[in-house]
């Protein structure tokens, strides 16, 4: 035992919500996964410690002649031939540590609730000297786990600087998960699900864009043979940060250690030489969220849902429920005029929007997109009353007003980089949608841009921004600049409390937690297509509540696929998410108004539902769920947290070879209540190929008990390709 190092426990659970963590935390190495999964029950401090002697493995030819367990920071000097979970390096030499705690395990409980277990270690080994680790663990009220690591280099260390290579966390896992599922996409189909078996070897996601991509991996999940959202062990990551950023799982041969399973984790993804520690200066990682569930993908997104929902910051649901948005850019463009959006915000009013944004186009020479990117003062050529008489219209009209900035992209054709060319990050770069990266680190411009936008939010008077980002790095790291990002968000925050920020960046390109804990949603993809949208929503929820998530309803063409939707199916997609509409309104018919009204009235109706409950997806029955292609009809819904009321769309998305759909087995329901089932067609009335209709469905209700709903069902309406139904469920 280190002098002085007296763990306060031998063995640490931190378990809530039926999910637990045990860590073994004898001796003087880093605490040692025992298990990280459903939850043990209560056990003594001997049984525990019995449990971690049980727990022993056998040992096998060539191989650790102890067998190894798991730690909390697994590298090569202790006998990890995996990816390690720290690579350091100093004078061009590779430097690996091993770990020594510095003091007690320290396990304490946050006043939200949470436990908090933190881990001092320093690092013993050739050129480790100084260097020392801080471990945080927290285990969320929801169950969730949150991880971070630290590396400092102590000060006064008289050798050169240290090089953090790579930092990350990493959990094992046990062998029973035998495949992986995560996201890939690209602009207008983001969050695009792949799933296999897991291999020898690893799987392995490196995010190089200098954003998080739209391929980003947004949650990387391992699971039992067949897991799905509904049922199945499942344990999943999440990397919180905004930069570039790798997730992965690992299997070798010999196992994680005692577990014998892979192992699953991440971290921000450093370019070589971007993280030099002097003396007295220190590395934090992005937290790694880590949620356990078995009852599926669904289980192990509600912690994740549960948490964000806690934090004090989260858009609050009574106080202040999501206004219904609308957005300039598909209705205008560029084609910004005071008379043309006074109408159109006049129209929005009209029919129940409550906010309104002016997109791209309002500032410098932003005429189209070759130009102006970075001059953030009003056009006078545009606006030669300044942006304020139509801001004031807005609000005259019930409305608060949105205002669109890019601040971190510039056009090469803009008075700030004729003055500031040493702003462009990493020199010029290949364009990209015609436009460059300004470098947040550029002395001066981050003073620039906070500056010029805090002026425009105090004298608009601006609630909400919609923050674009539209073009992936190249040529230089992001770790830098996503600090500095991060610093911006925080200093607005702090000048303009009560301002919202929305993530944009092409779309889906920036959603992840490391933005969200400084946004207050995120433009889930740039394609107004319902058809495209149910899927990309449907996985979005693997991270995110429906508040975090914009969805607007477009015109009946979309203007990225090109395709026809009906207003029905437009409106249901966008009612399960924070709803608005990007569409020219002021060319809508009577009738069209009058559905629009009806489905605003609606979403004002079921937000605070939508907005707290718990998201269910049921699984695509034939298995077509994380198919390139997805399943041709899907139900989706969200619950109440007393299980009392519920909503479910049910979306035929393209034909199938089935002639009857069979019956909708709802979850997520309390089997012991009975339930009013209605059909709400306030958004639009499917027609559906048919005959007839099953009897409840024309009748437009029925009462069924939970169990009933659950086990048994009811029976599908037809639908056409491209239509939705909408039942809401309330106590009978
Ligand atoms: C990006 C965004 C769009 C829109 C345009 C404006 O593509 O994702 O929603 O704001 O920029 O140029």
């Amino acid at each position: 035992m280190i002098q002085g190092v007296t763990p306060t426990l031998d063995v640490i659970v931190l378990r809530a919500a039926g999910a637990a963590l045990v860590l073994d935390c004898r001796g003087e190495d880093l605490p040692r996964v025992l298990h990280w999964g459903a939850d043990i029950g209560s056990a003594g401090e001997d049984e525990l410690v019995r449990l971690a002697q049980d727990l022993v493995p056998a040992t096998g030819h060539s191989a650790l002649d102890e067998p190894w367990p798991f730690t909390l920071l697994p590298g090569s000097a202790d006998g990890w031939s995996g990816r390690p979970g720290v690579a350091l390096a100093r004078d061009g030499r590779p430097v690996f540590p091993r770990w020594r705690l510095t003091r007690p395990v320290a396990l304490d409980h946050d006043p939200d609730g949470a436990q908090r277990l933190t881990v001092d270690a320093a690092a013993h080994g050739v050129g480790a000297e100084g260097v020392t680790l801080r471990t945080e663990v927290r285990c969320e009220p929801s169950g969730l786990l949150r991880l971070r690591h630290t590396i400092t280099q102590a000060q006064g260390a008289d050798s050169g600087p240290l090089e953090v290579a790579g930092l990350g966390c990493v959990l094992p896992l046990p062998g029973t998960a035998t495949e992986v599922l995560d996201l890939s996409g690209r602009w207008c189909r983001e969050r695009l699900p792949q799933r296999g078996a897991v291999r020898f070897g690893s799987w392995l996601r490196e995010a190089r864009r200098g954003r998080t991509g739209h391929d980003a991996s947004l949650l990387m999940a391992c699971g039992t043979t067949g897991f799905g959202f509904r049922q199945g062990e499942v344990w999943a990551t999440h990397v919180a940060w905004s930069g570039d950023h790798v997730a992965y799982v690992e299997r070798l041969p010999e196992g994680a250690g005692w577990h014998g399973g892979p192992v699953i984790g991440g971290g921000e993804l450093l370019a070589p030489g971007e993280v030099r520690l002097a003396p007295g200066e220190s590395y934090t990682t992005p937290w790694l969220l880590a949620t356990y569930s078995d009852q599926g993908l669904d289980g192990a997104t509600a912690r994740i849902h549960r948490w964000l929902r806690a934090r004090p910051h989260h858009p609050d649901p009574v106080r202040r429920p999501r206004p219904l948005v609308l957005n300039t850019w598909e209705a205008v463009y560029f084609g910004h005029d005071l008379d043309r959006l006074t109408e159109l915000a006049e129209r929005a009013a009209s029919i129940g929007v409550e906010r309104f944004v002016l997109d791209d186009g309002w500032f410098g020479g932003r005429r189209h997109d070759r130009a102006g990117l970075g001059d953030w003062q009003v056009s006078p050529e545009m606006w030669p009353g300044g942006l304020r008489p139509l801001a004031d219209r807005v609000r005259a009209l019930g409305m608060d007003f949105g205002l669109w900035f890019e601040p971190e992209m510039l056009n090469v054709d803009s008075d700030v980089v004729r003055a500031h060319p040493d702003w462009l990050l990493g020199g010029e770069q290949r364009d990209w949608r015609h436009q460059q990266v300004l470098d947040l680190t550029a002395p001066g411009a981050w003073d620039y841009l906070l500056g010029a936008i805090s002026a425009l939010v105090e004298e608009i008077g601006i609630a909400f921004i919609k923050w674009d980002h539209n073009r992936d790095l190249h040529g230089t790291g992001a770790h830098a600049q996503t600090l500095a990002l991060y610093g911006l968000l925080d200093a607005l925050r702090v000048r303009h409390p009560g301002l919202e920020i929305e993530s944009c960046a092409s779309g889906g390109a920036r959603v992840d937690l490391g933005i969200l804990e400084r946004t207050d949603r995120v433009w889930a993809s740039d394609t107004n297509d319902p058809l495209e949208r149910q899927l990309i929503q449907r996985w979005t929820a693997s991270l995110l509540p429906p508040e975090l998530v914009g969805s607007h309803v477009g015109g009946p063409v979309s203007h990225t696929t090109a395709r026809t939707a009906s207003l029905g199916l437009r409106c249901v997609t966008a009612l399960f998410q924070h709803a608005g509409i990007e569409w020219d309104i002021t060319g809508c018919s009577d009738a069209e108004l009058r559905d629009l009204a009806s489905w605003t009235a609606l979403y004002r109706e079921l937000r605070q539902l939508l907005h707290t409950g718990d998201v269910v997806r049921l699984d695509a029955p034939d298995g077509t769920d994380a198919t390139e292609a997805g399943p041709a009809l899907l139900t989706h819904g969200v619950v109440a947290p007393d299980r009392a009321e519920a909503v479910f769309a049910h979306v035929r998305l393209r034909t199938s070879g089935a002639a009857n759909p069979g019956r909708i087995r709802l979850a997520g329901l309390d089997p012991a209540r009975s339930y009013r089932l209605r059909r709400r067609d306030e958004a639009g009335t499917p027609s559906g190929p048919a005959i007839s209709q099953p009897p409840w469905w024309e009748r437009g209700e029925l009462v069924a008990s939970g169990a009933v709903l659950m086990e048994v069902g009811v029976p599908a309406p037809l639908l056409h390709p491209g239509e939705a139904a909408l039942v809401h469920l309330t106590p009978a």
